[in-house]
């Protein structure tokens, strides 16, 4: 059997920019969408047209610009947001409208105070009115993550009678385990007549830390669409990071791809960091500074043997610098022959003994050993050899 795709929709500028602090502004929003096209990301969700008239703008002039990702725009279940999407969304050579409403007890009972059969009946209206402007509707069920399965069973078939061709089940709260999340996903694909009419989709958040194996185990399941951010941004503890379910749909053969370009992944890393002025923890799989660095003598000597024993990925095929050996006084003899030999001193085994005992004095100093150090110490060397 051939492998199925996984759509990846990209949620950076809407769900990513609600993050304190990294509102972007319609250039930035642009050029972002720009690389999110080039990454070869199938759906951008650009923005939440009725939240402000600078919004509204990004959404409009991205619609207009990009050719090939279907442009997405986020509303609620409110007529008017819907409509506003959808004029936003006017100029996109492919235009999705992704409406919804929250579908967990809590939603209904604190947030709009309402039953869930009147919470049904507006998912319907919802849905309909959003496809008098696209075919192409996405409706979300807001803190599915938390729904009655049997309930949510029962949205997730009446959206897709009334015409929506995604149903994405946000754990918005990222309160689910992976086999949790995967079950409910299951459960929908064994319980929903309809579902072979729509794209189930993960939208995972990651209070747990659990985003991105939930989405993981939700593709696993039979949902074939993963939203998703790039560096995780998001509300609160973030959203599924996008370089990281595209790497593991790569690295694992679980008979899924996506059609992202990996080369790109730390370019547009760096980019979206500067842009929203969101620095990157330096232990962040696949983009941190540190994902390819090797710095316990152990690790590093298996490393310079060959690459494999500590290394899963060739930074390279995720756009990374080639991966570094990082001298610190837990580094060993053949990482400071390494970096020396790098820098141009040939030495014995003889002499890296030597050289090691007066390494390890400077190690224990600094917490990294630089360049400028090694050139230091091998002067002094080679001065009293
Ligand atoms: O987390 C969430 O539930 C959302 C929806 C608006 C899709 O972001
Ligand atoms: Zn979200």
């Amino acid at each position: 059997m051939s492998d199925s795709k996984v759509y990846i929709f990209d949620t950076t500028l809407r769900d990513g920019e609600q993050v304190p602090g990294c509102k972007l502004n319609t250039k930035e929003k642009i050029e972002l969408a720009l690389q999110l096209e080039s990454l070869g990301v199938d759906i951008i969700e650009a923005g939440f047209p009725i939240s402000s008239p600078g919004d509204f703008e990004s959404v409009n002039q991205i619609a207009k610009t990009i050719k090939n990702a279907t442009i997405c725009g986020l509303s609620r279940a409110v007529q008017k947001d819907i409509e506003v999407a959808a004029e936003a969304l006017k100029p996109a050579a492919r235009r999705r409208i992704h409406t919804g409403i929250g579908t967990s007890d809590f939603h209904i009972k604190s947030k709009f105070n309402a039953t869930r059969e009147e919470i049904l009946e507006r998912a319907i209206q919802a849905v309909k009115w959003a496809r008098n402007f696209t075919d192409d509707v996405e409706f979300y069920a807001e803190d599915a993550g938390r729904t009655d399965n049997e309930y949510l069973a029962r949205v997730v078939e009446a959206v897709i009678k009334a015409g929506a061709t995604t149903v994405n089940i946000p754990d918005t709260t990222g309160y689910c385990l992976p086999h949790q999340y995967g079950e409910k996903i299951a459960y929908l694909i064994n319980k929903v007549p309809n579902v072979d009419k729509a794209v189930l989709s993960c939208h995972c958040h990651n209070d747990l830390g659990l985003a991105t194996a939930n989405s993981i185990a939700g593709v696993v399941a039979g949902a074939r669409q993963i939203e998703c951010t790039i560096n995780g941004l998001g509300e609160r503890a973030g959203n599924t990071a996008l370089e990281e379910v595209v790497m593991i749909l790569k690295q694992h053969h679980l008979g899924l791809y996506t059609d992202v370009n990996a080369k790109m992944l730390n370019p547009l890393s760096r980019l979206v960091s500067e842009t929203m002025r969101m620095p990157v923890q330096p232990n962040k799989a696949i983009v941190g500074a540190n994902a390819f660095s090797h710095s316990s003598g152990i690790h590093q000597d298996g490393f310079l043997k060959d690459a494999q024993t500590y290394e899963i990925i060739n930074p390279v095929e995720v756009g990374a610098e080639e991966s570094k050996i990082v001298l610190t006084a837990r580094s060993g003899r053949s990482a400071l022959a390494h970096r020396l030999q790098k820098l141009g001193f040939q030495y014995t085994r003889n002499d890296i003994d030597v050289l090691y005992q007066e390494f390890l004095k400077v190690a224990d100093a600094k917490k990294e050993v630089l360049e400028d150090d090694l050139v230091q110490l091998s002067k002094s060397y080679q001065k009293e050899a």
